[in-house]
C-alpha cells in the first residue's frame, strides 16, 4: 500500500507507513497519533477544534486517502496519505473498529 506526505509526491519508504508505527493505541495526550479503536473513531466528539463528528467507513477512508477528518478539518501533515482500494479500505475499517 503506497503512501506519501501532503505536498510531497514521493512515495514514503514502506517501513514508515505501517499504521501501528504512529498509532500506538494508547489514548494519552502524549501519543504521537490518536488511537484507532472502535471507541475513539465512533464517538461523537470534537476533533482538532472542529464541530462534533464521528467516523464511519466513508469518513475513515477519506481520512486515510485525503487527510481530511469527518468534520472537514485537515489532518496534520505527519499523517501520510495512502493509495488504497475500496475493498482494502473497508477491510481495514472493519479491522480497526473491532479493536
Ligand atoms: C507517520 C505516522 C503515521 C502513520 C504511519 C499513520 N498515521 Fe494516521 N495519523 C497520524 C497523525 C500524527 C494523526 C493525527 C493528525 C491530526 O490530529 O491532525 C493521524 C490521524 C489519523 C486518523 C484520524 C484520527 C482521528 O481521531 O481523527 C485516522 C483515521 C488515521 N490516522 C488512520 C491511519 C491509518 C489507517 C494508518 C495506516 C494505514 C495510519 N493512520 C498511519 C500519523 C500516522
Amino acid at each position: 500500500m503506497s503512501a506519501h506526505l501532503r505536498d510531497d509526491d514521493r512515495p514514503l519508504p514502506a517501513w514508515t507507513t505501517r499504521c501501528v508505527s504512529c498509532h500506538a493505541g494508547t489514548p494519552t495526550a502524549a501519543a504521537f497519533a490518536p488511537p484507532l479503536t472502535h471507541d475513539s473513531l465512533l464517538a461523537a466528539t470534537q476533533r482538532r477544534g472542529g464541530p462534533i463528528s464521528h467516523y464511519d467507513a466513508t469518513a475513515f477512508c477519506r481520512a486515510v486517502r485525503e487527510g481530511v477528518d469527518p468534520a472537514g478539518v485537515l489532518l496534520r501533515k505527519s499523517m501520510p496519505r495512502y493509495r488504497i482500494a475500496d475493498a482494502q479500505c473497508m477491510a481495514l475499517w472493519r479491522y480497526v473498529v473491532h479493536q
